[in-house]
């Protein structure tokens, strides 16, 4: 293969005024991420550790490996929502290592209002159980947690994808063969309870861990009997005296001990192989990427300049190089794994989308997984385009990205708007993971642009009428649509509502996508299985 020659020059003024914006924001980016991952506020973490129990990520690091890497998905859920009363939407999920083998974990923090469960909270849950199902990955539930929230019941209780939908996705995922193990480290209560009642394997720890359906204070109201936690349903009843739990633990260390111990008895079958090759470090250093990353998204970057800092020794056999250029398209490794390439470097055209459609069948053949990384606008507008068929063209990728029996994995690079956001592997195409850099912007399509639709659509009711605007009354109109975008554009605005699946430094982009990959290779990857292309 041969290596991407970099044509950026690290001491242009350009470069270092990019860099040192990148910077500034990186820097922002890091601070709101450490203040989330600490949980709920000092006093209510110091009341969990006075009660003899470890913080959610203390626990997490007792139970995988040492010295191995965490996935860690929605850090920034909840982020701006609820007062902020929610960090990190009270659970913890990601991919971890346990005796060598990959588990999805989905750990409560107590800290954060009992560890209930917020809207975010259930959705950050029940996205963590579909990687689980997309990627074959044993379960392991650390509950801790008092349930639904309460005063927001009207969005986690009752509809499809609320709080039910968490043990449904239980059973189903163990009838696929997927083991479900939940250790009890607190409370469950009410349908909480139902988290290590519908698990394969449960572990419970002595003086802290509880299940019951209804609580002692429900049970006083409603049978007059004065009962203690531990009486109603501690980790003595559970394990001598009604067998909801598998396994009595002295404390959380042990607990934790017994879980890995489960874990390591599951007779995990041997993962789909690829062609692999010994890791290479990228020839270009990835932190160039911050000098080429425009402060403003509007101006056009050569992606090929970032491929070059992601990939293997940078090298990159590419495809189709002088046709629909629009779209880059080509083979490379990211730490010894195969991976097809699908980037954006500019709008869409018909050429581009027949391209990344045969590209894209290209690797479901091959079965190599598909890395795209997203910098779109959407697809070309006007006459010309529209008689060309462009609709029909775009329609071929969309067609190929949605069934292309690959694990996919998006990263959003820059702006990610209108149908291109689809073409390449939005959220709605099931991407395995989807990532997106601090700096990148996610919206139907960019401020300006919705500002200009939406005043040329007020301009033109208003001329039937025999009215004008005033260049003022214009801005009137415009300068809120251009806010809300802002805000609303935000990667934090998205991540916060789990459109994706985390903000990354853009520098751990391969180490994110290689420990994806690697995680996918416990599901089997399909034959193809394409529909109807329209030619
Ligand atoms: N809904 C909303 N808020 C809840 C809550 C719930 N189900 N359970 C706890 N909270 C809040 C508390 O109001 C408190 O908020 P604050 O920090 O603003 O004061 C915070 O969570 C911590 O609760 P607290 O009771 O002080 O903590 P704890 O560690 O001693 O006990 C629980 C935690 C979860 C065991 C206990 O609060 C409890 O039993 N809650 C009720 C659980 C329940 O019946 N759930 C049914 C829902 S399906």
């Amino acid at each position: 293969m041969y290596r991407i020659e970099s044509k950026i020059n690290p001491r242009s003024p350009e470069f270092k005024d990019n860099r040192e914006y990148y910077l500034s924001k990186l820097g922002e980016f890091r601070e709101r991420l450490d203040k989330v991952k600490l949980g709920g506020s000092e006093y209510a973490r110091k009341r969990h550790k006075a009660r003899d129990k470890y913080l959610v990520r203390e626990r997490l690091e007792l139970l995988f490996d040492r010295n191995t890497p965490f996935l860690e998905f929605s850090t920034f859920a909840g982020y701006g929502l609820y007062d902020n009363a929610a960090p990190c939407a009270g659970v913890v999920t990601g991919i971890g290592i346990v005796h060598g083998k990959e588990v999805l974990v989905v750990a409560n923090d107590a800290t954060v209002k009992g560890g209930t469960y917020f809207p975010m909270t259930v959705k950050k849950h029940c996205r963590a159980q579909e990687i689980a199902l997309q990627n074959k990955l044993p379960c392991v539930y650390l509950v801790d947690s008092g349930g639904i929230f309460l005063p927001l019941q009207d969005g986690t209780f009752a509809d499809k994808e609320h709080f039910g939908r968490i043990f449904y996705n239980q059973a189903v995922l163990s009838a696929e063969g997927i083991p479900q193990i939940s250790i009890v480290l607190g409370s469950c209560t009410a349908g909480g309870a139902y988290v290590p009642a519908m698990s394969d394997e449960t572990v419970i720890v002595k003086g802290h861990g509880t299940i019951f359906i209804g609580g002692p204070p429900l049970v006083k109201a409603a049978t007059g009997v004065d009962v203690t936690p531990e009486e109603l349903g501690g980790a003595d009843v559970h394990t001598r005296i009604s067998g909801v739990s598998d396994h009595y633990a002295l404390n959380e260390k042990h607990g934790i001990e017994l879980t890995r111990n489960i874990l390591e008895n599951l007779n995990t079958p041997a993962k789909f192989e690829l062609d692999v090759a010994p890791p290479e470090e990228p020839f270009y250093d990835p932190g160039e990427i911050y000098g080429i990353v425009p402060g403003d998204l509007k101006k056009p970057f050569d992606m090929k300049e970032i491929i070059a800092r992601m990939v293997d020794g940078s090298k990159f056999h590419e495809f189709k190089q002088n046709y629909g250029t629009t779209i880059i398209t080509g083979f490379a490794r990211i730490m010894g794994y195969p991976v097809g390439i699908v980037a954006n470097n500019g709008v869409i055209f018909s050429e581009s989308s027949k391209k990344a459609a045969h590209f894209v069948s290209l690797c479901a053949v091959r079965k190599i997984p598909i890395v795209f990384l997203q910098n779109i606008t959407g697809f070309i507008v006007g006459k010309q385009y529209e008689h060309g068929g462009i609709a029909s063209d775009g329609a071929k990728m969309v067609h190929a990205v949605a069934t292309a029996q690959v694990p996919k994995f998006t990263v959003i690079i820059g702006g990610s708007h209108g149908a291109g956001n689809y073409a390449m592997c939005g959220r709605g195409y099931f991407p395995r993971q989807m990532w997106m850099w601090p700096t990148s912007k996610i919206s139907v399509m960019g401020g300006e642009q919705a500002a200009d639709v939406l005043t040329q659509v007020k301009v033109e009711q208003l001329k039937e009428d025999g009215k004008k605007l005033s260049k003022k009354e214009i801005e009137k109109i415009r300068k809120p649509i251009l806010d809300k975008y802002e805000e609303e554009g935000s990667a934090y605005y998205a991540s916060a509502r789990l459109w994706d699946d985390g903000i990354i430094d853009p520098v751990d982009t391969r180490n994110v996508l290689a420990m994806g990959i690697s995680a996918s290779l416990n599901n089997p990857i399909e034959d193809h299985k394409f529909g109807v292309f329209r030619m």
